[in-house]
């Protein structure tokens, strides 16, 4: 399979600002949703071919409130109001897993708070894609 890692840092990020003062994080940062539904961070990932990929999420919230996301792929929810409850600290760093259909090429993977309460803080979007090609290691 073949992983890659995208920092929320460098996505597109729609009300939410870009932090870095809780340690633990991956590369510089990471995305501290407002807290109003409708924040949103938009990766844009790239696929070899389309099929099945594990979309690992890694996050922290360090309320004990559940923040949901709704997943979207290409402009379509694929996971709606996918929990990311309390990590217990705001350094505590964890994954949430959503398995979606990827398209070849260019897509783009928009991660959106559906509560008043915004998303958690989010440090990156890893994707795993599925290869079929002999020798790879599926
Ligand atoms: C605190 C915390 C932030 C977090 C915010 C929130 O201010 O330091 O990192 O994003 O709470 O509740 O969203």
């Amino acid at each position: 399979s073949a992983v890659t890692k995208y920092e929320a840092e460098n996505a597109t990020i729609a009300q939410g600002v870009v932090e870095s003062n809780h340690a633990g994080h991956s590369g510089t940062g990471f995305v501290n949703y407002d807290n109003v539904a409708g924040s949103s961070v938009e990766f844009t990932a790239q696929a070899a071919t389309a099929g099945s990929a594990t979309l690992k999420f890694r996050f922290a919230n360090g309320t004990t409130i559940n923040r949901p996301l709704d997943i979207a792929v290409n402009g379509t929810v694929v996971a709606a109001g996918v929990a990311f409850n309390g990590t217990g600290a705001w350094t505590t760093w964890q994954d949430v897993t959503v398995t979606a259909q990827l398209a070849a090429g260019t897509n783009t993977i928009k991660a959106t708070a559906t509560t008043a309460n915004g998303g958690p803080n989010l440090d990156y979007l890893e994707t795993d894609i599925a290869t079929q090609q002999p020798g790879n290691d599926f």
